[in-house]
C-alpha cells in the first residue's frame, strides 16, 4: 500500500459517502449510513488499518487526510440528519394540521324530566292565580295522611289507598299530597292559595294506568266565603291554559272523604273531540282531576273554624295530564328512564 494509493481510497470513500448521504431520505437510514462509514466495523476504519503498511513519514500525512474525511463525513451527518428532522417535522404539521374553527363535540344536555315539566306547567298556571308552592314530606304519619282528612281508622275508604308502610309505627309513604292540606293549614293563616306537587307512593299492581310511585299537585284554597263556584271558575280557567281555550269541560259528583260536596272534572275528549272514541271510553270526556270543597272535619284538623273559612282543594296526576296532552297510554314508560322517552318532551 503506498501514500497515493491510500489518499485515492479515502477521497473516493469520501465523495461515495457524501453523495450516499446526500441521497438518504429517512434518519433511519442515515444512522445505518453513518456505522457503515465511520463505525468501528466501517469503511473508514479499515481505510486507516493500511496506515500501518505505510512507511512512518508517510503517516502523518495520510492521518491529517483520513481526518478530513472524518470530519467531512461527520459534517454531513448531522447537517442531512437536522434536514430530515425539520422536513419531518413539517410532512407531520401538516398532515396533522387541528383545524382550531371546527365547532367542539356537542355536550349532551339533560333535559327535565316530562313529570317535573308537567308539574312546572300546572305550577305557572295556578300561580297566575296567586297560588304559591309549599313543600310537604314524603313520609307521613297515618293520622296526617289518613285521620285527618276524614279517613277513620276502620272506615272502608281506606281501601281506595293501597298503603305503603315504613318501618316506624304509625308511619307510611303518602298516598296522595291532600296531607300537605294540614300541613298548610296549620302553619299559614287563611287566605291561603297553596300548591303541593310532590311524589306520591302506593301499593299498587302496576299496569298501563297504575303505578306504586307517581307525582300529584294538589291545590287548596281557604278563605271567607269561598264557594263553589270559585272552584268551577279557577278549573275552567286552568283547563283551557293547559288544553286550549275552546274545549268543553264538565264537573261530575264524585266521591272523597275530605271534600263535601266532591267533583270529578272532566275536559272534552283531547283525542275525538268529544265525539268518543276508545281512549275516551267512547264518553267523549276525559277526567283530569278530582275536587270539592274542603270537608268541615279537616278545616276543624286545619285548625280553622268552619263557621268563618271556606274553601276547595283539588288533586291532580301530572303524568296522567301528560299522558291525555300527548297520546301516552302507558304510564310505566315515565319511570323507564329510557331516553328515546325523555327526550321526546325536550
Ligand atoms: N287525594 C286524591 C287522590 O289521591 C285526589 C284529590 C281529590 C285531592 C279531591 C283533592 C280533592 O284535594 O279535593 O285520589
Amino acid at each position: 500500500m503506498d501514500l497515493a494509493t491510500l489518499t485515492a481510497d479515502l477521497e473516493a470513500l469520501r465523495d461515495r459517502a457524501l453523495s450516499a448521504i446526500a441521497d438518504v431520505s429517512d434518519a433511519a437510514s442515515l444512522d445505518a449510513l453513518s456505522v457503515d462509514y465511520l463505525g468501528k466495523k466501517g469503511e473508514l476504519t479499515a481505510v486507516l488499518r493500511g496506515i500501518g503498511g505505510l512507511p512512518p513519514d508517510d503517516r502523518p500525512r495520510v492521518g491529517a487526510i483520513a481526518n478530513e474525511v472524518r470530519v467531512a463525513l461527520e459534517i454531513a451527518l448531522e447537517e442531512r440528519g437536522s434536514n430530515l428532522r425539520a422536513s419531518e417535522l413539517d410532512r407531520r404539521l401538516t398532515a396533522e394540521t387541528v383545524d382550531v374553527t371546527l365547532p367542539g363535540r356537542p355536550i349532551r344536555r339533560g333535559t327535565l324530566h316530562p313529570s317535573i315539566e308537567a308539574m312546572n306547567e300546572i305550577c305557572e298556571i295556578f300561580a297566575q292565580f296567586g297560588f304559591v308552592v309549599h313543600e310537604s314530606p314524603e313520609v307521613e304519619d297515618d293520622l296526617t295522611n289518613f285521620q285527618m282528612l276524614n279517613i277513620p281508622l276502620d272506615h272502608p275508604a281506606r281501601d281506595l289507598w293501597d298503603t305503603l308502610y315504613v318501618d316506624l309505627p304509625g308511619h307510611l309513604l303518602r298516598t296522595h299530597t291532600s296531607p300537605g292540606q294540614i300541613h298548610v293549614m296549620r302553619s299559614t293563616p287563611p287566605p291561603i292559595r297553596a300548591l303541593l306537587p310532590g311524589r306520591c307512593f302506593r301499593y299498587e299492581a302496576v299496569d298501563a294506568s297504575h303505578g306504586f310511585e307517581f307525582f300529584q299537585v294538589e291545590g287548596l284554597m281557604i278563605d271567607r266565603g269561598t264557594t263553589m263556584a270559585d272552584l268551577k271558575g279557577l278549573l275552567d280557567q286552568f283547563a283551557h291554559a293547559m288544553f286550549g281555550a275552546g274545549r268543553k269541560t264538565r264537573f261530575r259528583p264524585g266521591y272523597y272523604p275530605f271534600t263535601e260536596p266532591s267533583v270529578a272534572f272532566d275536559v272534552e275528549c283531547l283525542v275525538c273531540g268529544g265525539v268518543g272514541c276508545p281512549a275516551c271510553g267512547r264518553s267523549g270526556w276525559m277526567t283530569i282531576l278530582g275536587a270539592g270543597m274542603v270537608h268541615s272535619v279537616v278545616l276543624r284538623y286545619g285548625g280553622l273554624d268552619p263557621e268563618e273559612y271556606q274553601g276547595f282543594a283539588f288533586g291532580m296526576g301530572p303524568e296522567r295530564i301528560k299522558m291525555l296532552k300527548h297520546g301516552i297510554t302507558d304510564l310505566r314508560l315515565f319511570l323507564e328512564n329510557d331516553l328515546r322517552f325523555l327526550e321526546q318532551f325536550r
